[in-house]
This record gives structure tokens, C-alpha cells and sequence, in this order.
């Protein structure tokens, strides 16, 4: 069928500024008139050679996806790219749209999620722009976007396209005379194939018909289908084994983040002594939490260094060896162990999943992690929840050892680093904001001589200023510079304090607390980390004057 892109007059909203990963807002905002429309254009406009390109769109199956899916349709149609490929009914996981990009050679891609942030009408909706590596756009791209929202006076479109997203195969369109293909792929497909060059799957099916019990949550988001096949169609688990595996548009109501707090259920259910192992993903499937019998839990700072620790039980770096380590800036330091005890070059980046793939296209690094529950690997760009738990899976396989016993030895051999994290979520921006200038005033250079080396105590644990700053990174690959990404307190033990606001959030301000502080001691490494890390809590809440700040006691989610 023929088509005409027309230009309809547009004028510029505020704040269309990407966040941590993309464009976040309550969904009444994505449905104002012109809104999306608007971002999407910005979006195409800022891809270099968009005449011509092939991207690949989808989303995590939240309210207002299937929306905005028809919007990019007929927007990159009327822009001139020639071909999308879509998930079936508009669906792919995050990790498994960066899969495609990449197997298909794509020049880029969007993906319709707000990952973690609960869904609905009146939920959390977001647009996030992938490029050709299949990893969230770098800030230049970003920006690049961003600035254009500011001056947009028009978009195109095709408004006459329809089509069913339903149906799997290739539809042809012909747009101001030239070639416009929309080819719809199951979900799955090529994300299961990449997981069985990396995986041993045959090893994993038998611990599966072995005595170990798993039990895999969904959280009613996009990993629904990605867990049944893989789970019960390729490795042949037991029906219950998945759960909350149907997705849902507002994920059943529910935060679809896998932490301590939103994931309770499922930790209570391990407390129960049944399942050996547990897991649960985020609303897009990048994120992951780990959890052993009786609920024991693996802390994603944790996860990631025993994953690189034991490489080896991976098919897919059994061959190879691991080319880097890196972690987040706020991501507890036990990676930085393993990286020194292998002799493994090591990268501390800013927190965001983008700061990762500029490494490993210069093939530096080859596996990473961050504290908010995101593991992965040079396999793509993007954390992936599923690989995080097939690496678990096949560390336990080979090692015969339960999820607990792992941990043990890990800490046993590299010592334990305690870690948590406080959130204060939806707080006022401007108490936050001030706080936030107080501790930058704090750490500056023109104030180091009296900050470094005052001395803090509490509980009968004292605590020494070594080091303070604004965390700032140099890519070292484009010499691309962040600043500003969170203050650090570092003290002489090597324990920090860390702050920083959250740039994923859709209103308010989030104050991100972490505490970080390492013990070589293994009698003390059973020990609670919110006991052990109290006094820190306590001095961090000192320095900061979080509460007299924010007048807020308590935080809202404490991992
Ligand atoms: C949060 C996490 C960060 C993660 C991001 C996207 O960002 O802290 O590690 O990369 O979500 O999942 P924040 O809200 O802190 O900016
Ligand atoms: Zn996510």
C-alpha cells in the first residue's frame, strides 16, 4: 500500500530531558497530544543516517505501550527508515532487544519501558533510544535529543498506517515512494538462542531433574514468557516453577522491582525452607535478585563477584579469558577483589548501565554489575536478569554447592564487603537539592583541609576522613568526561558513604544513600549488614543532616 508523510505543527514541551535510561513520566504525561510525538521525532532526528536504517522497538508489555509502539510505526515511516522489527504484540525485555540489535545488525533501537517503576494509567511509562551496539544511547546522543525537544516546531507522520502487531512475518509498505518494512518476531526467539551459545543447557537440565527446587518470579512483567520457555520448555523445570509469569499492564498493581521490599513474597516463600534457589526480574527483565534456601540473599554487589569469580563454570568465558571487571561507583568494592586477586584490569564507572559499553566494544571488559540489582556481560549491552540467574545455575551445577555455601567460600577467600542501600523516595526536590549542594561544599577542593582526616564515631566505632569528592569519570576510550555522579566519603578503612539523587525517577527527588565497608575477618562474615553497617548509617545520616534536611526519619526501602 502506498502512503504520504505529512508535517503536523508541534510546539516544544518542558523537561523531555533523559534521565539514567530515557524518558520517564507518569503516563497522563506520555498521553498529552503531541507528547510522545514529539519525543519520538526528537529521537529519530538525533540517529545519524535514520534514511534508510532498520530499528528494532519494543517494550515490557506495560499500559500505553502498544500506543506508543502505532505512534513509532507511523513516525519512522515518515521519516524514512526502512525497516522496523517489532516483538510480537510489541514485546521484547530489554536484554533481549539489545540481542536483536545486535544479531540483526540493526542501526539502533527503542524500548518502551520505565523498567522497575510501576505501570497503569496511572503508573510510569518511558521511551529509551538504543544505538547500533545495543546499549542505552551515550549522553552525547542523549543530549543531542534533549536539545532538540527544546526547539521542535514539527513532526512527521503517516497517519494512515494500521497494522496488527499480533501477527509474525514481514508487512511491506511503500512511504513517499520509497520501501517501508515492519517485520513482527516472537519475543524469545533470538534472546534463547544467545543463551545456548553461552550456556551448557544439557548440564542445566539435569540439576533440574535433580533435588533442587527453583522458583523463578516474573513480577508480572515482560520476563513472563522468557522464563516459561526457557524454564519449562527448553530446561524441562516442573510447572510452579515459574511464577507471576503472566504479564500484566500494570504488573498486578505492584512495584515490579526485585529487591527485599517489592519482592517480599518471594523471600517469604523461600524462608519456608522449600526451594534451594529464587529468583525474580523487574518489569523490562534487565534487573535480577538472587536468593538461596531460607531466603538467603545474595546482594547484587555480591552477585556480580562471585559470577566473575567463578567465570569458568560459563561456557562462554571457559574458552576465552574474562578481558575486565567493572562495577557502578556505588557498587560495593568485593568486585575490585576479584579483579586484583586474577590480575584482571578493573574500571569504577558512573552509575547507568551506559558508562558499560564503551568498554566492552573496546573489548576490555567482559563482565559487570551494578548495586541496584543489574548483572551482565559483554554478551550484550544491557544488564540481563535471565543471565544472571542461568550463571547461578551453572555455578551451582558445577560446583555442587548451594547458594549459601558459595557465598562462604567466596568471602572466605576474598574477605566479605557489607553493603546497603537507602532510598528516600518522592522527597522535595529542593530540600534534596540542598542537601546534596551542602555535601559537594563539603567534599570540595577549597574545603578538603577541613574535612580530610576529621574523625567520626559511633557506637564505638570510629571512622577517619581519607578521601572525599564529587565522583567525576573519564571514558577512557572517547575521553568523554561525567561529573557531579554522587559524593564519596571514603574513609581510611576503606568503608564510604556515599550520596546521590536518582535520575530515574518521575517526580520528587529520591535520595540514594549507600554504605559500603569491608571485613577480612570470616568469623564476622555471618554477621547481619544492617547491624554491622549501623554505625556508618548513623554518621552518614550526621553528615548529611538527611533528616533535619528532608524531615524524613526513616528511609522507604532499605536493601
Ligand atoms: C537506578 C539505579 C542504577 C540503574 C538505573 C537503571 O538509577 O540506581 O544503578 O542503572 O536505575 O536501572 P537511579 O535512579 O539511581 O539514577
Ligand atoms: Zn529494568
Amino acid at each position: 500500500m502506498s502512503h504520504t508523510s505529512q508535517k503536523v505543527a508541534t510546539t516544544p514541551f518542558e523537561g523531555q530531558k533523559p534521565g539514567t535510561s530515557g524518558l520517564r513520566k507518569h503516563v497522563p504525561v506520555f498521553q498529552q497530544a503531541n507528547y510522545t510525538e514529539n519525543f519520538v521525532q526528537c529521537t529519530l532526528s538525533a540517529v545519524d543516517d535514520l534514511k534508510g536504517s532498520t530499528l528494532v522497538v519494543g517494550g515490557d508489555g506495560r499500559y500505553y505501550m502498544k500506543e506508543a509502539v502505532a505512534v513509532i510505526i507511523r513516525m519512522a515511516a515518515a521519516n524514512g527508515v526502512k525497516k522496523l522489527i517489532i516483538g510480537q504484540n510489541g514485546v521484547f525485555s530489554t536484554p533481549a532487544l539489545s540481542c536483536v540489535i545486535r544479531k540483526r545488525k540493526a542501526n539502533g533501537g527503542i524500548i518502551l519501558t520505565a523498567s522497575h517503576n510501576p505501570g497503569g494509567p496511572k503508573g510510569d511509562f518511558g521511551i529509551k533510544y538504543n544505538t547500533a551496539n545495543g546499549g542505552p544511547a551515550p549522553e552525547g546522543v542523549t543530549n543531542k535529543i534533549f536539545e532538540l525537544t527544546k526547539t521542535l516546531t514539527e513532526y512527521r507522520i503517516c497517519p494512515d498506517i494500521n497494522m496488527d502487531i499480533g501477527q509474525i512475518g514481514n508487512k511491506d509498505f511503500t512511504v513517499d515512494g520509497n520501501a517501508f518494512t515492519v517485520e513482527i518476531v516472537d519475543s524469545v526467539e533470538d534472546y534463547l538462542g544467545l543463551m545456548k551459545e553461552i550456556f551448557d543447557f544439557d548440564s542445566l537440565k539435569k540439576l533440574f531433574s535433580g533435588s533442587l527446587k527453583v522458583v523463578i518470579n516474573a513480577m508480572h512483567g515482560v520476563m513472563g514468557p522468557y522464563a516459561k520457555r526457557i524454564f519449562l520448555q527448553e530446561l524441562g523445570a516442573p510447572d510452579g516453577t515459574c511464577i507471576n509469569c503472566e504479564p500484566k499492564d500494570d504488573f498486578g498493581g505492584h512495584h515490579p522491582d526485585p529487591n527485599l521490599t517489592y519482592a517480599k513474597d518471594l523471600v517469604d516463600l523461600l524462608k519456608k525452607g522449600e526451594h534451594g534457589f529464587g529468583a525474580a526480574f523487574d518489569g523490562d527483565g534487565d534487573r535480577n535478585m538472587i536468593l538461596g534456601l531460607n531466603g538467603f540473599f545474595v546482594t547484587p554487589s555480591d552477585s556480580v563477584a562471585v559470577i566473575a569469580a567463578n567465570a569458568k563454570c560459563i561456557p562462554y568465558f571457559a574458552t576465552g579469558k574474562v578481558k575486565g571487571l567493572s562495577r557502578s561507583m556505588p557498587t560495593s568494592g568485593a568486585l575490585d577483589r576479584v579483579a586484583q586477586a586474577e590480575g584482571l584490569e578493573f574500571f569504577e564507572v558512573p552509575t547507568g548501565w551506559k558508562f558499560f559499553g564503551n568498554l566492552m566494544d573496546a573489548s576490555r571488559l567482559s563482565i559487570c554489575g551494578e548495586e541496584s540489582f543489574g548483572t551482565g556481560s559483554d554478551h550484550i549491552r544491557e544488564k540481563d536478569g535471565l543471565w544472571a540467574v542461568l550463571s547461578w545455575l551453572s555455578i551451582m551445577a558445577t560446583r555442587q554447592l548451594s547458594v549459601e555455601e558459595i557465598l562462604k567460600s567466596h568471602w572466605g577467600k576474598y574477605g566479605r564487603n557489607f553493603f546497603t542501600r537507602y532510598d528516600y523516595e518522592n522527597v522535595d526536590s529542593e530540600p534534596a537539592n540542598k542537601m546534596m549542594a551542602n555535601l559537594r561544599e563539603m567534599v570540595s577542593e577549597s574545603n578538603a583541609a577541613n574535612f580530610i582526616n576529621k574523625e567520626y564515631s559511633n557506637s564505638g566505632k570510629a571512622y577517619q576522613v581519607g578521601k572525599a569528592d564529587d565522583f567525576e569519570y573519564t571514558d577512557p576510550i572517547d575521553g568523554s568526561v561525567s561529573k557531579k555522579q554522587g559524593v564519596r566519603i571514603i574513609f581510611k578503612d576503606g568503608s564510604r558513604i556515599i550520596f546521590r539523587l536518582s535520575g530515574t525517577g518521575s517526580s520528587g527527588a529520591t535520595v540514594r544513600m549507600y554504605i559500603d565497608s569491608y571485613e577480612a575477618d570470616e568469623s564476622q562474615h555471618m554477621k547481619d549488614a544492617q547491624e554491622v553497617l549501623k554505625p556508618l548509617v548513623q554518621i552518614a545520616l550526621e553528615i548529611s543532616q538527611l533528616r533535619e534536611l528532608t524531615g524524613r526519619q526513616e528511609p522507604t526501602v532499605i536493601t
